[in-house]
């Protein structure tokens, strides 16, 4: 595993880290057993940043996590854990009665980085409410480090201006070889901000992965149900980018899931996928994306490709 510095922090991180989403009814692996596997091998490899939040599986993902910590025996120092507090759990004293059920779920004393998982949009809190919240936690050694996800450059800067002693150090954002969005304004605010950039859905829910015919996707139960990439106007487009990923990943005798992994590691080094595994062998698979790089050319080839799709994700005609 290659590793990196988390933020302006000198806290050594994984360049590529576990999305523990899947451990939820959404993704549907609600089998502790199979969960604890799958963060075993994580660990053992080195990828030891795990990416979960308070709503996934309501509460199983961060539970189990506690539990595979405990049981594994890994001393809580070597897990580097990244959770989110919901954007309807941001009043003041919400904050701290959310957080308390995060810990309790980890069963640790204290979370790595903590993440507002989305504005408060409909709740109308205002902003220097809660990251005063978040502020006040890190003061007490609850969380040591603060971070946003799915928020607007803008609001970015209004929740950095609220805090007086401590700075976001962490972006959470979809970003994958598909959907690029972040590279227009989130990415170069990192970089410019010395913060690290967590890329959620690297895989594209497994969209460039080739596994799925167009038939197939028609018949998916669990959350890719609702993701516009699966439409036959957007997934037959996808395909044609599969067949550039295959050309390239047989070049360097590499699997899809690390070309398309190791593409977004070389946009940015401030970039730090976090995969979603369901298995120890895909967990395995995907901590394979570092150790090498894609060549320039290789990598204008993809980006070219890439540039080619015209994602929609209008499904109201
Ligand atoms: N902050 C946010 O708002 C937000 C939103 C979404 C996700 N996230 C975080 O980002 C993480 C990852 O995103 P995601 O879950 O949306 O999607 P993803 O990582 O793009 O795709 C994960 C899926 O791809 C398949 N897969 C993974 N590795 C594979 C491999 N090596 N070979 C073959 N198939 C493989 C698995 O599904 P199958 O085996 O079933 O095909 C897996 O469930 C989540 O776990 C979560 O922690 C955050």
């Amino acid at each position: 595993m290659e590793y990196t510095e988390f933020g302006s922090t000198k806290e050594k991180v994984p360049r590529i880290g576990l999305g523990a989403w899947q451990f939820s009814d959404a993704w549907g692996v609600t089998d502790y057993q199979k969960a604890k596997a799958a963060i075993a091998k994580a660990l053992e490899l080195g990828m030891n940043l795990i990416d979960t939040a308070m709503v996934y599986g309501n509460g199983m993902s961060e539970k189990f996590i506690g539990d595979a910590i405990r049981e594994l025996g890994v001393p809580r120092s070597e897990v580097f854990i990244v959770t989110k507090i919901p954007g309807h759990f941001l009043s003041y004293d919400d904050v701290f009665r959310a957080v308390d059920g995060s810990l309790r779920r980890l069963q640790t004393s204290f979370i790595d980085a903590l993440e507002a998982h989305w504005p408060p949009a409909w709740h109308n809190i205002p902003t220097c409410e809660y990251a005063r919240a978040f502020e006040r936690l890190v003061e007490m050694g609850k969380v040591r480090y603060i971070g946003l996800s799915n928020y607007p450059v803008a609001l970015i800067e209004e929740f950095r201006y609220c805090l007086s002693r401590h700075d976001v150090e962490v972006l959470e954002l979809r970003y994958n070889i598909v959907e690029r969005q972040a590279e227009q304004q989130h990415i170069p605010y990192a970089e410019a901000n010395s913060m690290t950039v967590l890329a959620w859905s690297p895989l594209a829910q497994a969209a460039i992965l080739g596994k799925y015919t167009l038939e197939d996707v028609t018949k998916f139960n669990d959350v890719r149900r609702n993701n516009p990439l699966f439409r036959p106007e957007n997934y037959s487009q996808i395909l044609q980018l599969v067949e550039e990923l295959k050309e390239v990943a047989k070049k360097y005798d590499k699997t899809l899931s690390q070309v398309a992994l190791n593409f977004l590691l070389r946009a940015s080094s401030a970039v730090l996928p976090i995969p979603g595994a369901k298995s120890p062998e895909q967990v395995e698979e995907n901590a394979g994306a570092t150790g090498w790089a894609l060549s320039y050319e290789d990598w204008r080839r993809l980006d070219e490709a890439s540039k080619r799709l015209r994602i929609s994700y209008v499904d109201i005609l």
